[in-house]
C-alpha cells in the first residue's frame, strides 16, 4: 500500500489526533511513509497517540492546538513547520457532539458547537492552505458526517455544522483547485470511538446498530481512515469537491423503511 498511495515523506497535519479517528488517520498516513503532526486541544491524548506512532518508528509529533482559536492554530503551524516542514495535506478532524434541543438551545452552546466543527475547519484550511496555495500544490480532507447529509435532532448545531462543512470544502474545491489544492469531505456513519462510546456502554445498542446497517456491523476508525488516506494521496489528483459517504451502507435504508409486501423474500414468510 506504501508506494500505491504515494504518500511517502508528506507533511501530514491531523487535527483531533489524539481522538478515536485522528488516531486512526495519523497511524494509516504513518504506515503510507508521511510524517504526521496530531493537533488537539487534549495535549495528553495528542502526546499519547504520537508516543505510540513513534514507538512504531513512523515520524509523528504531538501539538497542542485549539481550533477554533486563530492564534493557536497559528502557533501550532509554526510548530509543525519548524518540526517537520510545511503541511502538504491537512485532515480537518477535531469535533465536539452535545445534546441540545433546537427549541431551548442556548445560543453560548450553539455559537462554541460551530465555532469548533465549522469556524475551526476554515480557521485551519486558512492556516494550513495558504502555504499550500502559494506551492501549488496540496490536499485537504475534512471530516463531517452523515448527519450532514440527514438531520440528527437533539444534537444542537452538531448537523448543521458537519452540512456546513460539505459546503465549505466543495467552495475550497472550487476556488483552490486551479491553484492545485484539492479539497474532499469523508462523511463517517455510526463509528466506535470515545465520542460515541457512552451510547455503546448502554444495553443492546452495539447490536441494534449493527442491525441497521447492511454491512451488519458498527464502523472502526480504520473505516475512516483507510478513506482519508486515498483521498489525501496523489491516488486522488482528479477527485475534487467531492464527498465520501463511509457509513456501511446506512444511509441506503430509506426505502427499506417502507412496507412493501411481496418484494422481500426474507420477509415473504
Ligand atoms: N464517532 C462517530 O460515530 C462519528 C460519526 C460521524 C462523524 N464523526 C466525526 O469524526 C471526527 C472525529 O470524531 P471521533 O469520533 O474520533 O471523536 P473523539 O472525541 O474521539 O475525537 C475528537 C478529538 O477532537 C479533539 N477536539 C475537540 N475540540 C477541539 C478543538 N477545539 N481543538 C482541537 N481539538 C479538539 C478532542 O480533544 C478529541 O481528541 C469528528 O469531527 C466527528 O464529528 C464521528
Amino acid at each position: 500500500m506504501t508506494g500505491w498511495l504515494g504518500l511517502e515523506d508528506k507533511v501530514c497535519v491531523v487535527t483531533g489526533g489524539g481522538g478515536g479517528i485522528g488516531r486512526a488517520i495519523a497511524a494509516v498516513l504513518t504506515e503510507a511513509g508521511a510524517k504526521v503532526a496530531l493537533l488537539d486541544r487534549d495535549a495528553d491524548s495528542a502526546n499519547a497517540a504520537a508516543k505510540a506512532l513513534d514507538a512504531k518508528g513512523a515520524r509523528a509529533v504531538a501539538v497542542a492546538c485549539d481550533i477554533a482559536d486563530p492564534r493557536s492554530v497559528d502557533a501550532a503551524k509554526a510548530q509543525v513547520e519548524r518540526h517537520l516542514g510545511p503541511a502538504e495535506v491537512l485532515v480537518n478532524n477535531a469535533g465536539v457532539l452535545a445534546p441540545g434541543a433546537l427549541a431551548d438551545i442556548d445560543l453560548a452552546e450553539w455559537n462554541r458547537v460551530l465555532s469548533i466543527n465549522l469556524t475551526g475547519y476554515l480557521i485551519c484550511a486558512q492556516a494550513f492552505g495558504r502555504p499550500m496555495l502559494a506551492r501549488g500544490g496540496g490536499a485537504v480532507v475534512h471530516i463531517a458526517s452523515i448527519a450532514g447529509h440527514h438531520p440528527q435532532g437533539f444534537s444542537g448545531a452538531y448537523s448543521v455544522a458537519k452540512v456546513g462543512v460539505m459546503m465549505l470544502s466543495r467552495q475550497l474545491a472550487l476556488e483552490w483547485g486551479p491553484r492545485g489544492v484539492r479539497s474532499n469531505v469523508v462523511c463517517p456513519g455510526m463509528i466506535r470511538t470515545p465520542m460515541s462510546e457512552s451510547f455503546y456502554q448502554a444495553p443492546g445498542v452495539a447490536e441494534a446498530r449493527a442491525a441497521i446497517v447492511p454491512r451488519g456491523r458498527v464502523g472502526k476508525p480504520q473505516d475512516i481512515a483507510d478513506a482519508v488516506a486515498f483521498l489525501a494521496s496523489p491516488r486522488a489528483d482528479y477527485v475534487n469537491g467531492e464527498d465520501v459517504l463511509v457509513d456501511g451502507g446506512f444511509c441506503a435504508v430509506l426505502m427499506a423503511q417502507a412496507p412493501r409486501p411481496g418484494f422481500d423474500p426474507a420477509k415473504a414468510k
